[in-house]
């Protein structure tokens, strides 16, 4: 493992997490990858992934690449077992939560990362804690927590809140599975590698929280580069809502600088104000040539909508993809062909419906 800020190495083990000498979150180094896909999903890439004893799989990854358009895709995350693109990192995860011995595990969540720890948990036999901001989670999300049997630890406070008591006072007990866990990173590259085998790509657009999916993808193309897959990366395009957008605002003031901010928005799987990944996140995006940007809830809610009557339903937080694309689209600042990552299924969300006025006729 390589610390991404200062370049120490460290020994690989589930535990490593910081960098010990900056403090920097590690990275998994994968020197000279070969790529020979076999079978299907994300274990289908097994060549360029850790190696548990046991992989604990619900067969995650192998989803859609939906054309819109000539020149746009949509990477239909939604169809993963749980939902979202988590399932691909919680295989690897929990696999390896499970070959070190852990009995327990622990999240902190906006919603989506619980729902697959749950059903990952559960089909490991592990016992799973799930640190949930109150009163901001969707509800799709929390049942899928409830019916797999997950803890809830009700944080009065958000996400942000909810990763700091996960790191001060449960990740000496249970296995922490946040994206600052390297190795669920590891299964989340898999996004990048399952594009490479159906398209060439110019531009990828990827909803941005924590910012670890969208570091996961550019190390999946990287590694494809140096495996001699791809002659180079795609420009990668981060999108935050507009009132939980502390690295788009740091982007917009050229300033490689975090400052926190108190998040609000709609999509509440991205309400994060102090995403962990934003260092090697910034380092990634910059060397692609692309860019962070923000979106309004309006344009999210709009785009869910015009993306659900092309017949995609989309959570919140990946339909900023399409506002960000619009808006790109529009001022004829992306040239080539696109990806949005719509990482989550709109059914996670029902409540974000009643916003839509139902056409209803009374027949009887
Ligand atoms: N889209 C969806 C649907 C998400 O659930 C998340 C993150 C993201 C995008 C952003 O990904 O954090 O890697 O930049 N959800 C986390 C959770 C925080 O707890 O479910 P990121």
């Amino acid at each position: 493992m390589r610390c991404p800020r200062c370049g120490a190495e460290v020994p690989p083990s589930p535990l490593s997490f910081k960098c010990p000498r900056c403090g920097e979150l590690l990275d998994a180094v994968i020197e000279e990858p070969i790529i020979k896909p076999k079978g299907r999903g994300v274990w289908r890439f097994s060549s360029i992934l850790p190696q548990p004893r046991t992989k604990i799989t619900l067969g995650e990854g192998c989803t859609p690449l939906i054309r819109l358009r000539s020149d746009l895709l949509l990477k239909f995350e939604g169809a993963n077992p749980t939902g979202s693109f988590k399932d691909r990192g919680m295989t690897v995860g929990v696999s390896i939560a499970k070959a070190a011995g852990a009995s327990s595990l622990v999240v902190a969540s906006t919603g989506n990362t619980a729902a697959s720890a749950a059903a990952y948990g559960a089909a490991a036999g592990l016992e799973v804690k799930v640190a949930l901001p109150d009163g901001h989670v969707a509800a799709g999300k929390l049942a899928q927590a409830i019916v797999h049997g997950a803890t809830i630890l009700k944080i009065r406070g958000n996400f942000d809140e909810a990763l700091n008591y996960v790191l001060e006072k449960e990740a000496g007990r249970s296995y922490p599975l946040n994206s600052f866990n390297p190795w669920r990173l590891e299964g989340q590259k898999t996004i990048a590698l399952e594009i490479i085998e159906e398209a060439r790509i110019d531009n990828v657009i990827v909803p941005v929280g924590n910012a670890g999916n969208i570091y996961a993808i550019w190390k999946g193309y990287r590694e494809a580069m140096e495996a001699g897959l791809v002659e180079s990366i795609p420009r990668l395009i981060g999108v935050q809502a507009e009132g939980a957008s502390p690295i788009a605002s740091a982007w917009a003031m050229g300033r490689e600088e975090l400052v926190p901010v108190k998040p609000e928005t709609v999509a509440s799987a991205i309400r994060i104000g102090k995403p962990v990944n934003w260092f090697r996140a910034w380092r990634a995006v910059k060397a692609t040539g692309g860019g962070f940007m923000k979106v309004s809830d309006e344009e999210i809610i709009n785009a869910q909508k015009a993306l659900a009557r092309m017949g995609i339903f989309v959570e919140l937080a990946s339909a900023s993809t399409y506002a960000a694309y619009l808006r790109l689209a529009g001022s004829g600042e992306l040239s080539g062909s696109t990806v949005l990552i719509a990482t989550g299924h709109g059914l996670k969300d029902p409540d974000a419906v009643a916003r839509y006025l139902p056409r209803i006729i009374e027949v009887y």
